[in-house]
């Protein structure tokens, strides 16, 4: 299983990446702007020059299905590293399938984004998504049952060998990483305080502190055989 960081802040990609942790990083218009990146070109290229050659997913933000096709196609010039997010469906409902099968005979990494159901992963899969972003925590919140539909997307796409690989994003817990883990995840794209909260653990600290403690009396009891 793979990670990548849900985070368009560099010092936290930095962080993650010096530790081993990141496969790569994933990227929207809403996580930019969090971010304070307002110059999503500059941004992007900050990100992609960061962690190459690692895989960086950037979106399109235009709502037209030409439109969308020709600004992927510049996204995808800033690094050789970009992969273009496209969304399942404009926000009328219009397939976007027919751009990313285009991006992936041109040679360009998609990541089929905001995937809400396992119908939507099939779809993508045939379209040529070299990545498929089910948003968890957005199922959940509407009472849907997330393990289940990554299971079932995982499960679907290696039993017919499908090169889409599926991201869980939209992880509002530690425990929305566990469960997206076990359902059999091939990548997780994780925010960096629900890392920092994994790695965190009172007793780890506590354990910690006892063992020093018992080295320092130790070292002491030594000095003082010595005498
Ligand atoms: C990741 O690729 C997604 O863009 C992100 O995880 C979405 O999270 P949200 O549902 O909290 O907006």
């Amino acid at each position: 299983m793979q990670i990548f960081i849900d985070s368009a802040n560099l010092d936290e990609i930095e962080k993650w990446m010096e530790m081993g942790i990141a496969d790569g990083v994933t990227t929207n218009p809403s996580i930019m702007l969090k971010d304070g990146v307002h110059d999503i070109e500059k941004g992007a290229k900050a990100i992609a020059r960061l962690i190459h050659p690692l895989p960086l997913s950037v979106e399109v933000t235009t709502d037209d299905l030409d439109g969308m096709l020709n600004q992927a196609r510049q996204l995808a010039r800033w690094a050789d590293n970009i992969v273009i997010k496209v969304p399942q469906t404009t926000s009328q409902g219009l397939p976007c399938f027919g751009i990313m099968h285009k991006l992936d005979g041109e040679g360009i990494k998609v990541n089929a984004t905001v995937a809400l159901s396992i119908g939507q992963v099939f779809i993508a899969a045939k379209a040529g998504a070299t990545y498929i972003s089910i948003f968890a925590g957005r199922i959940t919140d509407e009472g849907g049952d997330a393990s289940e539909i990554i299971g079932n997307a995982v499960g679907w796409l290696e039993r017919w060998e499908y090169k889409s690989k599926i991201i869980v994003g939209s992880i509002r817990s530690v425990g929305d990483v566990i469960q997206a883990a076990l359902a059999g995840a091939h990548i997780i794209t994780i925010p960096p305080q629900f890392i920092s909260k994994m790695v965190d653990h009172r007793n780890t600290r506590a354990t910690v502190v006892q063992f020093l403690n018992d080295a320092q009396t130790a070292e002491a009891g030594m000095q003082k055989g010595k005498k």
